[in-house]
């Protein structure tokens, strides 16, 4: 018998069909919507993998359903929508997506730092909206990015690969990580500080930490208090590593300058919501990793996992390693 998968959401074809050939797949397949909790609470039950997204909680309710789960392969670099603790305990390996979106992420945080020191959007509907009536010396000035400094606040990869974008600005690059990372302070003359200095020292604050119950409103009041009130903080991670409504009235009162957006606590973001409402405030609908390149390979590596797994191999973005250390192979493909 095929080993019994779920995929949340649409992929690619050419994925379908690799999993297709080993796996009896079952697939939610309604328009781009995430799949109800009723249907992933049935599906649950006895499937032996799950393929799943970032929107999709995977918390210890639902795998308390699964009798057979091996595997949970998350289409994203984040794990924060997994109780991994839970899926340990019953054995299940988590696997992520690192690596490959690395370089498209950094990217477009680094586009995000443009377009919100330059207030390239507000420029773009002031245009649009008729208002240009003549060139102005001060109309719609911005900060500058060249020669400016960069605080990077959690150097993993995506981290260190904003940080050579930087270089190329000429930007000097402070951050803030658990732990001293000398290689890349040698590699891409990185200075280590303490959260505290590098908010009082940085034009630009780039998060980038992953979001944990230690990271969770890691930036909050005290701490815009302490930010330059031309400063702009950039977060492409999670949205509740900042507490949204003191960034709220740090913006509204000047304590920092302007915020670019990729990320909300809840997603997607209430229309509504304060924060919206801010003209300095610039916003993306969580496309970190959205190119059409990045996005098919993230979902070839979901599958990578999962087959892994389901073989009875270590998977290579394996994120609870150390379950499989006591455990022998076994392959559910027969
Ligand atoms: C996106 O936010 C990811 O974690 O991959």
């Amino acid at each position: 018998m095929k080993p019994k998968i779920f995929i949340t959401r649409q992929i690619p074809t050419h994925v379908m069909n690799q999993l297709k050939e080993v796996c009896d797949v079952s697939i939610w397949n309604e328009e781009d919507t995430p799949v109800p909790r009723e249907i992933l609470e049935e599906k649950i039950v006895d499937i032996d993998g799950l393929y799943c997204l970032l929107t999709d909680t995977i918390d210890e309710e639902l795998l308390q359903k699964a009798k057979n789960l091996k595997v949970i392969s998350n289409m994203a670099v984040g794990f924060n929508n997994i109780d991994v603790d839970a899926a340990t305990k019953r054995g299940i390996i988590v696997t992520n997506t690192p690596g490959v979106l690395t370089e498209t992420t950094a990217d477009l945080t680094f586009a995000l730092l443009m377009a919100t020191a330059r207030r390239i959007t507000e420029a773009s509907d002031f245009l649009r909206s008729g208002k240009w009536s003549s060139w102005s010396p001060m109309l719609l000035t911005g900060q500058d990015i060249y020669n400016s400094t960069m605080g990077i606040i959690g150097l993993g990869g995506i981290g260190k690969a904003l940080a050579k974008r930087a270089q190329g600005f000429n930007m000097n690059v402070l951050y803030h990580n658990r732990s001293r990372k000398l290689d890349s302070e040698q590699e891409l003359g990185l200075e280590y500080c303490s959260l505290e200095d590098l908010l009082k020292r940085s034009d630009y604050v780039c998060i980038m930490t992953p979001y944990t119950p230690e990271t969770k409103n890691m930036i909050r009041d005290e701490h815009f208090k302490i930010m330059k009130d031309t400063s702009i903080l950039i977060n492409t991670a999670r949205g509740g590593i900042v507490n949204e409504n003191d960034l709220y009235y740090a913006l509204k009162d000047g304590e920092i300058w302007a915020a670019g957006l990729d990320v909300f606590e809840q997603e997607p973001v209430d229309f509504n919501h304060p924060l919206l409402t801010l003209p300095n405030v610039v916003t993306l609908p969580h496309i970190g990793s959205a190119s059409i390149g990045t996005r098919t390979k993230m979902a070839e590596v979901v599958a990578e996992n999962m087959l892994q797994a389901l073989n009875g191999e270590i998977p290579v973005n394996i994120v609870n390693k150390e379950i499989v250390s006591n455990k022998s192979p076994i392959s559910y493909f027969n």
